[in-house]
């Protein structure tokens, strides 16, 4: 048998410590998985003295990762620490410099740096694996990487954050306040360590930047992403999309158009009888749509210690199973100094469906209004509404909702800035964007 596995674990919060558990737990089976053994040999983490549920005796500590990456006897560094920049950053490009195959699961990283790292991974032979930096437990990357060569890609598309689809699930069917969700959401260990990046859309956005440049062969250009999040959803909207047969949730999309790579991140309205409608909770799911395949859409638990850690462990495994210094599969679907530039598609140029929801004063002559600023755009309407859960009572504004047929962006920001100018409406407008899945 060969020799095993020797790999450093940074971090062990909700993930990493799930991940220590399992590969004790696992021992015996993965062994016979992988031909030889996995051993964690070190691991690395704040606060030595933390109660975490694992046991950690005759494992080397670091109190610093990066001390670990440079000095641990380990073939691998699995890093699971988080944040973009510092530490996580410093100790990869120390195990990469040093050598080792790198395991991460953390999608903000890549997403500033990801091609960098990737240089240096293929300019060293050596593997870096990131499979639960996207969509958590789901193999997303690994079947764009390897499952799906050859097949052009049309659009990408899914809920990425477990966070969000989680508080926008709990706002609908129970009734509970975002503030509420977020904090059940947190004590679950689904959240990043700063919640900012889950319900402002941009941990969505670091992921959507991955696999854009796994599925389109584009430089990661998560900068360059259009970004709403879901703190302006009320439950207002919730109620008021499902009246219309609508669901909303927070999708990442990308998708090839004639100018163009448009990547988008924002709340948006899925019909009700879509399979991405009925993924609640912390479930994720993600829809390729390509040419030779047609349409994948791959659902399941998006954050958590243990799926998480499902997904770490399998990076583990094919390190375990690959040839010494072989790095069979380029980290990011193609040589790293091949990724052509990105090519950015305006959101001005979008073009779908929209929902707006405007409070008015009730003031006659505001519908006919409102209807010829959006012919005056070229917008055909599909609905217009005046919503209320309550009764009407006269000189108390009134919610109008429109939909949309398909129209362009630039077309609805004009009406509704048109619309703005008429001294009626009440506070802000609400403008959520339509999205038709295949299935
Ligand atoms: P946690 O916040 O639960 O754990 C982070 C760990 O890193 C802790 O053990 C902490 O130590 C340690 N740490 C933080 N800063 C330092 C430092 N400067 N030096 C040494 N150790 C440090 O994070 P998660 O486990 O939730 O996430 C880890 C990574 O996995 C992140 O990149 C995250 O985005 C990603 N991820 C998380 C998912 C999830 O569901 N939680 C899902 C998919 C990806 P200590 O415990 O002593 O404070
Ligand atoms: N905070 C992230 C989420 C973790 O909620 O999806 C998984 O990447």
């Amino acid at each position: 048998m060969a020799d095993a596995l020797k790999i450093g674990v940074a971090g062990l919060g909700t993930v990493g410590a799930a991940l220590v558990r399992i590969l004790q737990q696992r021992s015996n089976a993965l062994t016979l998985a992988c031909g030889r053994a996995i051993v964690v040999k070190a691991v690395s983490a704040r606060d030595k003295a933390k109660d975490r549920g694992i046991d950690i005796s005759g494992m080397q500590w670091f109190s610093d990762p990066v001390d670990m990456a440079e000095n641990a006897d380990i073939d691998v560094f699995v890093e699971l620490v988080g944040g973009s920049e510092g530490t996580a950053d410093l100790s990869v490009r120390a195990a990469l410099g040093r050598g080792l195959h790198v395991v991460t699961a953390n999608k903000a990283l890549l997403a500033r740096c990801g091609v960098e790292l990737a240089k240096l991974a293929e300019e060293k032979g050596l593997l870096l694996n990131y499979e639960a930096a996207v969509a958590g437990g789901i193999p997303v990357i690994k079947t764009l990487r390897e499952s799906l060569t050859g097949n052009n890609f049309s659009r990408i598309y899914g809920i990425m954050n477990g966070t969000c689809n989680y508080i926008l699930t709990k706002m609908e069917k129970e009734g509970l306040s975002f503030a509420d969700c977020l904090k059940e959401a947190q004590r679950l260990g689904y959240a990043e360590a700063d919640p900012a990046f889950d319900i402002e859309g941009n941990d969505t956005a670091h992921k959507l930047s991955i696999l854009t440049t796994l599925a389109f062969g584009s430089e990661i250009a998560a900068d360059k992403i259009y970004l709403e999040g879901i703190t302006n959803i009320s439950i207002e909207d919730i109620h008021a999309a499902a009246d219309l047969g609508y669901r909303i949730k927070l999708l990442g999309v990308a998708q090839k158009t004639d100018s163009g790579i448009e990547q988008r991140v924002h709340p948006t309205m899925v019909p009700l009888d879509s399979v991405i409608a009925q993924v609640d909770g912390v479930t994720n799911a993600v829809a390729l749509e390509s040419d030779i395949l047609g349409e994948l859409l791959m659902v399941g638990p998006g954050a958590g210690g243990n799926a998480t850690a499902s997904a770490v462990l399998g990076d583990i495994t094919d390190i375990a199973k690959s040839r010494p210094g072989a790095q069979d599969v380029p980290v990011l679907g193609r040589p790293a100094h091949l990724l052509e530039p990105y090519r950015q598609a305006e959101m001005q140029s979008h073009e779908g469906g929209y929902f707006i929801r405007l409070t008015v004063q009730d003031r006659t002559g505001v519908f006919a209004s409102i209807a010829t600023k959006m012919a005056e755009n070229n917008i055909s309407l599909e609905s217009i509404v005046q919503h209320s859960k309550q009764p009407m009572v006269a000189g108390k504004p009134q919610t109008i909702i429109l939909v949309t047929h398909a129209t362009m962006e630039i077309a609805v920001r004009k009406a509704v800035d048109a619309i703005k100018h008429e001294g009626y409406l009440v506070g802000e407008p609400q403008m959520i964007r339509i999205e038709r899945p295949k299935s």
